[in-house]
């Protein structure tokens, strides 16, 4: 290039110091059922400066399309790691699932440990589904495949938070209402499926070698807190925090103390990656 009439060559390169808002470490956050990655909006309103927060809708739920036939937890696993592959997300993630999104975590965990910097298990088990449950999966995709989403609707929404809730905050009731209501037909019985043929996973627990948070409520009635117990007893490097008076729902029923032990957990988290 010849700029004032003289030859300068291709220019210097020196080395600039930046600093980057975005955070290197990459939280995903997978829903429960029959739900939507709306649920994180308390999380993704608040920590978006400990972490990059990924949140996808699984497939049938929220904007996602809906696919037909039965789901399997592989392929839902899958779809979340094609979500990152997209995005350019290929070094260390921290996963995190609510309840049927544990499962998924899990079904991750399974497939790619290497690439696990910390798993966040919320309301969750890991225990795969009784001969009795797995009846009752099949009986409800039934109902569901005759009578639309409503008999889930009807069947789960009065158990989903701590009985106070209702009472008290209508509003959080309607909003996660709503959001069961935009999950399709397709989504809720292929993932009905992906849950009643889900593995144990209970001894891929003891192997896990990162950071492990552990988070549910005392008056979860979907899933009962002794699940959460025995898995923090199974896992080598486990946080385990029970919110008093809490549903199902935890993050969204107690956000500022879920907020608070995530926040810890992925400071936590980032430090270990740090000391690598
Ligand atoms: C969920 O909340 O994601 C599901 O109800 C879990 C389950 O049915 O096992």
């Amino acid at each position: 290039m010849t700029r004032n009439g003289a030859d300068e060559g291709p220019p210097e390169m020196i080395t600039l110091a930046y600093a980057d808002s975005t955070p290197d470490l990459v939280l995903l956050l997978i829903h429960g059922f029959p739900l939507s990655s709306r649920m994180w909006e308390p999380q993704l309103a608040e920590l978006g400066e400990h972490a990059r927060i990924i949140v996808p809708d699984l497939r049938g739920f929220g904007d996602s399309e809906p696919v037909d036939g039965e789901y399997t937890m592989a392929e839902l696993a899958d779809d979340c790691m094609a979500l990152l592959e997209a995005l350019g997300v290929d070094g260390p993630i921290v996963v995190g699932g609510m309840s049927m999104g544990g499962y998924v975590a899990l079904e991750l965990l399974r497939q790619h440990p290497d690439r696990f910097a910390g798993l966040l298990l919320a309301s969750t088990k890991a225990g795969a589904d009784s001969a009795e449950a797995r009846a009752g999966r099949d009986a409800t995709a039934a109902r569901v495949a005759q009578d639309g989403i409503d008999v889930v609707v009807a069947g789960m929404l009065g158990k989903l938070m701590a009985n106070a809730v209702y009472d008290e905050d209508p509003e959080l009731v309607d909003e996660v209402e709503e959001m069961m209501r935009q999950s399709s037909q397709e989504g809720v019985i292929g993932a009905l499926a992906a849950m009643r043929d889900r593995a144990d996973s209970t001894e891929l627990l003891e192997q896990i070698k990162v950071p492990t948070l552990v988070v549910h409520g005392t008056e979860d009635r979907v899933i009962p807190h002794a699940e959460a117990e025995a898995m923090a007893e199974l896992l080598p490097e486990a946080g385990l925090v029970l919110l008093e008076g809490t549903g199902h729902m935890t993050p969204l029923e107690q956000p500022e103390a879920f907020n608070a032990a995530l926040k810890d957990f992925l400071v936590h988290v980032a430090a270990t990656l740090e000391e690598e």
